[in-house]
């Protein structure tokens, strides 16, 4: 029948999404089995695991995650991956992996952090920082990888002003992220265990440095507040434990979502010369721009759940216990949501795209990272004519972050004469 693992097309591979997003695949599982088994073999060294659920419909992803009763984060957290049961009890001090009405209090603490005064303050920053990053790189003759001189960069020092992490820690962020989101990728070999198993990012032995470093950050900013989220916090409710978390927690989610939206809303418009234009000589309304970009390449994949109890899903019967994985990229392509969904169309409007997720858990940092994207086109539009592909992206092996390794590119200073 179809819909069992062996006639649908396979999306968990993460090897797949290094070409880019299948959406062969997720249009038949859409038409066809859009509540599709999955298998779950070993893969690059980590073990197999009991298989999944892949919903791929705009409108079933919109219900697993509007319903945290009956899908839960919580159960078996939220990575397809399952944790190692002994580590459940530590990730589910995470709020991310929690349910309501336990997600709620740590969801109200935290936000109070996020103000948005204090996101806009931070606005002034981005803007000066996306200047800088961009001048040098067009200075420098405009052949360059717009990763590893603008987009990673800009990200980063984005989210550690924010945090009020010292310059000089910002290395150790950056280390930490890609161990966590890069673990699937061969440029990011895993750390072994005793019996040469790879180590879960996730688990507490994995964690232990960066932990101690929020402890140390929090001290320090209660002895020396400023006006950043971790003063907010350390001088919050918040357990040690607690806030051990959520800069983890921060430290993910806030970096590598960023840093693959940025390269690939700007990948997107090198492949769309017109949309280019129409953006970039003011045709288009920016804001409205940045979401159709985030609707193209969702910076997130897919985002896992465990049924609470028995259910039905598309006519499908669900299994209490059973995983069931989200895919955005997919969602965000359903054409009975967004017409022509493979046209790239700036002035997009309505745009009911999934890339923050819905429900309780819907993104904390969305206004943030909208403001650093709408920052980093608008400084990209003064700075230059327009921007070329000069060879083809690089991008991660992973099935849960859609990111860009290298972006090579030319960037045309306005007044340069045609090559
Ligand atoms: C374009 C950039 C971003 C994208 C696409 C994105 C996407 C997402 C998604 C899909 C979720 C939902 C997770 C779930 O359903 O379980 C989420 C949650 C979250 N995001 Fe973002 N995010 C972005 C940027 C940021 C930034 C900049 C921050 C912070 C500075 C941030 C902080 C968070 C937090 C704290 C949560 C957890 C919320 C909760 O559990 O209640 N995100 N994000």
């Amino acid at each position: 029948m179809v819909g069992d693992a062996s006639d649908v097309p396979d999306v968990f591979d993460p090897r797949i999404y290094a070409a880019g997003i299948p959406h062969d695949r997720f249009r038949a599982l859409r038409d066809l089995a859009p509540v599709a088994r999955q298998e779950e073999p070993e893969i690059l060294g980590w073990p197999a695991g009991p298989g999944f659920w892949a919903v791929t419909r705009h409108a079933d992803v919109v219900r697993v995650l509007k319903d945290s009763g009956t899908y839960s984060s919580c159960l078996g957290a939220t990575q397809i991956r399952d944790p190692d049961p002994a580590d459940l009890p530590f990730i589910r001090r995470m709020m991310l992996n929690q349910d309501p009405p336990l997600h709620g209090r740590l969801r109200r603490l935290v936000s109070r952090a996020f103000t948005p005064g204090r996101i806009e303050r931070f606005g002034a920053t981005a803007r000066e920082r996306a200047r800088t990053l961009i001048g040098a790189a067009v200075a420098d003759g405009g052949e360059t990888d717009l990763v590893r001189t603008v987009t990673d960069d800009y990200a980063l020092l984005n989210l550690t002003d924010l945090l009020g992490v010292p310059a000089s820690d910002r290395g150790l962020l950056h280390a930490w992220t890609e161990r966590v989101i890069a673990y699937q990728d061969p440029d990011e070999p895993p750390v072994l265990d005793a019996e040469g198993r790879p180590v879960n990012p996730r688990s507490p032995a994995m964690l232990a440095e960066m932990f101690a470093y929020a402890q140390d950050l929090a001290a320090y900013k209660r002895e020396h507040p400023a006006d950043d989220i971790m003063t907010s916090l350390a001088t919050s409710e918040l357990a040690d434990a607690e806030l051990e978390m959520f800069f983890f927690l921060l430290t993910v989610a806030g970096n590598d979502t960023v840093r693959s939206a940025a390269p690939g809303g700007l990948l997107a418009l090198a492949e769309h010369p017109d949309e280019q234009r129409r953006l970039w000589t003011g045709q288009a309304v920016m804001d409205t721009a940045v979401d159709e970009l985030l609707r193209v390449h969702p910076p997130v994949l897919s985002f896992r759940r465990t049924a609470a109890h028995d259910t039905e899903l598309a006519g499908r019967p669900i299994r209490r216990g059973d995983k069931v994985v989200v895919f955005h990229a997919s969602a965000n392509h359903d054409e009975r949501v967004f017409p022509d969904p493979h046209r790239l169309d700036l002035g997009r409007t309505p745009n009911p795209h999934v890339s923050f997720g819905d429900g309780p858990h819907v993104c904390l940092g969305a206004h943030f990272a909208r403001l650093q994207l709408r920052v980093l086109h608008e400084e990209m539009r003064l700075a230059c004519d327009s921007l070329e592909l000069t060879g083809p992206p690089r991008r991660l092996v992973s099935n849960f972050i859609n990111g860009v390794k290298s972006l090579p590119v030319r960037l045309r200073e306005p007044s340069a004469p045609p090559a």
